[in-house]
């Protein structure tokens, strides 16, 4: 089984339904850890909780968003034998020498339908705009922000009695679906990229008997 660590700065509420599956056998990997950037995120109780290794990293004190010494970030990665990085509320941008080591191989989500609203405070931004569809993506994650290839996406109308708040609820309702199901369809089916386009190849036929 596939080893996957989760990257959280935040609550962990994604890390969790990622885990979740995993344990229902769904998922197609098993999460051996759950790294945050920041040591009091919420995200490494709940895991402690969960009893997977909460595991806080030294992002350095040079930039507020990256990560100083991304050769040590892989070593600890290495060492747990992960093979799949999933961001999950994670909001530091990773650079080549954490891209390198995982070719491929780094989800993230994002709560609106990219290319809509990239950065932070997506649902917020959203919501100004006026949008009436809005929703939640699974990419590749790339040098780019939030632009990476995009592996599944999951529309949210936007009703009109919605406040912020209701409409939050249920984009992250909507995550808690798409990312399990995205990073298992990813681990599980053979797919490939032309430039930016990721597709899934069709089931293989079973042998007749
Ligand atoms: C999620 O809504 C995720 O899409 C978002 O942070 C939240 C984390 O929630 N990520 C980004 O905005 C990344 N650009 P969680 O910690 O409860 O999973």
């Amino acid at each position: 089984m596939r080893a996957l660590a989760v990257f959280a700065s935040g609550q962990g509420t994604n890390f969790e339904a990622l885990v979740a599956s995993s344990r229902r056998g769904e998922l197609g990997g098993r999460v051996v850890a759950l790294v945050s950037d920041r040591p009091d995120a919420p995200a490494l109780a709940r895991a402690r909780r969960l009893g997977i290794e909460a595991l806080p990293l030294d992002a350095g004190r040079r930039w507020r968003t990256r990560i100083e010494d991304e050769g040590a970030w892989v070593e600890a990665l290495r060492q747990r034998g992960a093979e799949f990085v999933l961001l999950a509320g994670f909001m530091r941008r990773l650079h080549v020498t954490f891209l390198s080591a995982f070719p491929d191989r780094i989800l993230n989500i994002h709560p609106s339908l990219l290319p809509a609203f990239p950065g932070i405070d997506a649902i917020r931004q959203a919501w100004a705009h006026g949008a009436r569809v809005t929703g939640c993506t699974v990419h590749l994650v790339d040098e780019s922000l939030d632009a990476g290839p995009i592996i599944a996406q999951s529309a949210v109308e936007v009703r009109d009695e919605d406040t912020l708040e209701s409409l939050e609820a249920r984009i992250h309702d909507a995550e808690h679906r798409l990312y399990p199901w995205a990073v298992r369809r990813v681990l599980s089916e053979p797919w490939r990229r032309e430039g930016r386009r990721l597709s899934f190849e069709p089931a293989p036929l079973g042998r007749s008997a």
